[in-house]
């Protein structure tokens, strides 16, 4: 609103200037000075929108797909940067608190064709939450998310510690999904071994844990992602990996019950 008043400012301006100028002016000269002024205005960026969705035949690749829990962080920016040269989609599932200092991020996330998942706003363990606490949780992180993103809205749920239960699921509202491959680089952090448990570990339709808040985690991915190659696989998001797997809300997958 605001700028639109300016501009028209502008013209009354210029308008005036042309009649200081050359004594007289007709109306059609002035409207057209008035188009040329509109035609000069910027127009306004387009709004990039993500790619779309590749379909997967996960039955016959050899598909994997790499999980980064509890970001974003300081090391996220880095960690597309690699994703990006290897043509490597991952999934994220995102802290909602952490979400705000790193919304260029997330952003970028979406645009590379990243999965955003929500993993709660500050990480508590869910059981001991109340049924509302723990919908809070969830609600909070969907709308950082929403924002930071550009409007992607996540349809994955990761539970911190992978600690559910019934109730939690059915107040939590999406599919759980867990893990089959389990790094535990948060407590190594040790690049070497990283490289070596996550290019060793991950077999055929494998969801690998890893956590980007973590230097040596991400200082690892090169590497693994090099090895996973050599060794055939094919990176895709949660969603491309399970794409004809029935999710179900409040259901883990891979099923842990
Ligand atoms: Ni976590």
């Amino acid at each position: 609103m605001r700028g639109t008043r300016a501009a028209k400012g502008a013209m009354v301006g210029l308008a005036a200037a042309v009649i200081a100028a050359c004594g007289s002016v007709h109306a059609g000269d002035l409207r057209q000075q008035a188009a040329a002024v509109k035609k000069r205005a910027p127009a306004p960026s387009p709004t990039p929108t993500p790619p779309p969705q590749r379909t997967m035949d996960c039955a016959h690749l050899n598909c994997v797909a790499l999980t980064f829990d509890d970001g974003p962080g300081p090391y996220t920016a880095h960690l597309l940067d690699v994703l990006k040269a290897a043509g490597a989609r991952a999934t994220f599932f995102m802290l909602g608190e952490n979400v705000g200092e790193y919304k260029a991020d997330v952003r970028r996330m979406a645009l590379e064709g990243h999965q955003l998942g929500n993993h709660t706003w500050s990480h508590p363990e869910l059981p001991s939450l109340s049924t509302d606490a723990v919908r809070s949780q969830v609600r909070r992180t969907q709308k950082a998310i929403y924002d930071a993103s550009g409007g992607v809205t996540p349809t994955l749920f990761r539970p911190p510690y992978g600690a559910t239960n019934a109730r939690v699921g059915k107040a939590v509202g999406m599919p759980e999904i867990v893990w089959d491959v389990d790094s535990m680089d948060w407590r190594y952090p040790n690049v070497a071994r990283n490289v070596r448990v996550g290019t060793r570990e991950p077999k055929k339709g494998s969801i690998v844990l890893f956590h980007d808040i973590h230097k040596t985690t991400v200082d690892a991915i090169p590497r693994v992602l090099a090895g996973l190659q050599k060794r055939g696989f094919t990176f895709v998001t949660v969603g491309e990996l399970t794409e004809n797997q029935s999710l179900a809300a409040g259901r883990t997958f891979p099923n842990w019950s």
